[in-house]
């Protein structure tokens, strides 16, 4: 791979005039969305499709999300670009389409349509259909504007490892392998896009849990979100790529813990540097582990509580990346006590970063 001098520019107009040219050269860019940052390409020049798979190191097996502009999220316009096919579509599924993206575009909610002629099958990893989304940031949607192309853009990291949430996350994996990096601040969500599929008869199928609640999805349309774990392997089986057990993963080593216990017989932890990531209001697990393991040098991260898991879910890649940056030997990943609305997310993201 070609290695780049990596420039972080500012959300400014000449960071975003750079940013323009260089999409339309060809070239890969990172952009800030309201989830996580994106490693953007034109989603119709397929050498630069290919640039971000190589940038992140990305199995071609894993699909891309297509991002698209406030005057592009309709159906009639998905399709009159050729972005989604819409004969395939019945109008049972119009209705829920047109209902979600009314009510939740912009923001973090991917829907997969069949999948429209100008989109390649690289772009899907040749799956029929195509996931899509309109983002809800400023500095995004102003580059789509002026690009008027759909931006493929897969989380900003090496494939595999966390999720950057600032332009210096992403600088710190993707340093040498991309040209440049559009600084918008920090992403306010902090989690990826919820990606639901919408079957024949308009039921949703939940594919990846993310910034918005399936309770959310429930409450402003009525309709139930089923979880793909709940279908069967072979229904489960072609929409599952990119949704690997270990993905978020931390360089070190990484586990689960409820409590001491699930320790007690690790006695490498009495020479070691660890990091604990706590997620339980008034835990004890930090007080715990210290009294059980002395000679262990502990950092603690703890992820702020709130009902509905937002602020977990706007702290929880930073955390990770706070202690991935230290020289630790483990990091301790307390399981949460909650699973539903945002922490659905959380707990995903946490249970793949600490699976073997
Ligand atoms: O919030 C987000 O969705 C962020 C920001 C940048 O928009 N993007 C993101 O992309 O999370 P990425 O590539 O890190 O994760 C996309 C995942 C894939 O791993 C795959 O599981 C799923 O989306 N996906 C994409 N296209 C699909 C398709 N055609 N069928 C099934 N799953 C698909
Ligand atoms: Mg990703």
């Amino acid at each position: 791979m070609k290695t780049y001098e990596t420039t972080t520019m500012q959300a400014n107009s000449f960071g975003i005039t750079q940013a323009v040219s260089a999409l339309k050269e060809g070239y890969p860019v990172a952009l800030p969305t309201e989830t996580v940052y994106g490693l953007g390409a034109d989603a119709f020049n397929l050498d630069a499709i290919q640039a971000v798979f190589a940038a992140k190191q990305r199995p071609q097996s894993d699909p891309l999300i297509v991002h698209v502009s406030s005057s592009s999220a309709t159906l009639d316009s998905l399709a009159s670009q050729e972005i989604i096919d819409r004969e395939s579509i019945t109008a049972v599924m119009a209705e829920v389409y047109e209902d979600l993206m009314q009510k939740f575009w912009p923001g973090p909610l991917t829907l997969l349509f069949p999948r429209g002629r100008k989109i390649d099958a690289s772009v899907t990893s040749g799956q029929p259909y195509v996931a899509v989304r309109q983002p809800d940031h400023p500095v995004f949607l102003e580059i789509l504007e002026r690009l008027q192309r759909p931006i493929v853009a897969p989380s900003a990291n090496l494939f595999g490892r966390i999720s950057p949430t600032t332009a210096a996350h992403v600088y710190n994996q993707l340093e040498g392998r991309i040209r440049f990096i559009v600084d918008g601040g920090t992403c306010c969500v902090g989690v990826e896009s919820t990606i639901i599929r919408v079957e024949e008869d308009g039921s949703l199928t939940l594919l990846r849990p993310g910034g918005v609640s399936v309770e959310r999805i429930f409450s402003s349309t009525g309709l139930p979100v089923k979880s793909l774990e709940t279908t069967t392997q072979e229904e489960a089986a072609p929409l599952a790529p990119g949704r690997l057990s270990k993905h978020y993963a931390p360089s070190k080593r990484t586990l689960m813990v409820t409590s001491v216990k699930d320790l007690m017989d690790i006695d490498f932890l009495l020479q070691v540097r660890a990091g604990i990531l706590s997620t339980r209001p008034g835990s004890s697990l930090a007080s715990d582990l210290i009294a059980a393991f002395p000679e262990t040098a502990w950092t603690i991260e703890s992820l702020p509580h709130d009902r509905e898991g937002q602020a977990a879910a706007a702290n929880i890649f930073s955390a990770l990346h706070r202690l991935d940056a230290l020289s630790l030997d483990l990091i301790l990943v307390e399981a949460p006590d909650q699973c539903d609305h945002l922490w659905r997310a959380t707990v995903d993201r946490l249970t793949r970063a600490a699976s073997d």
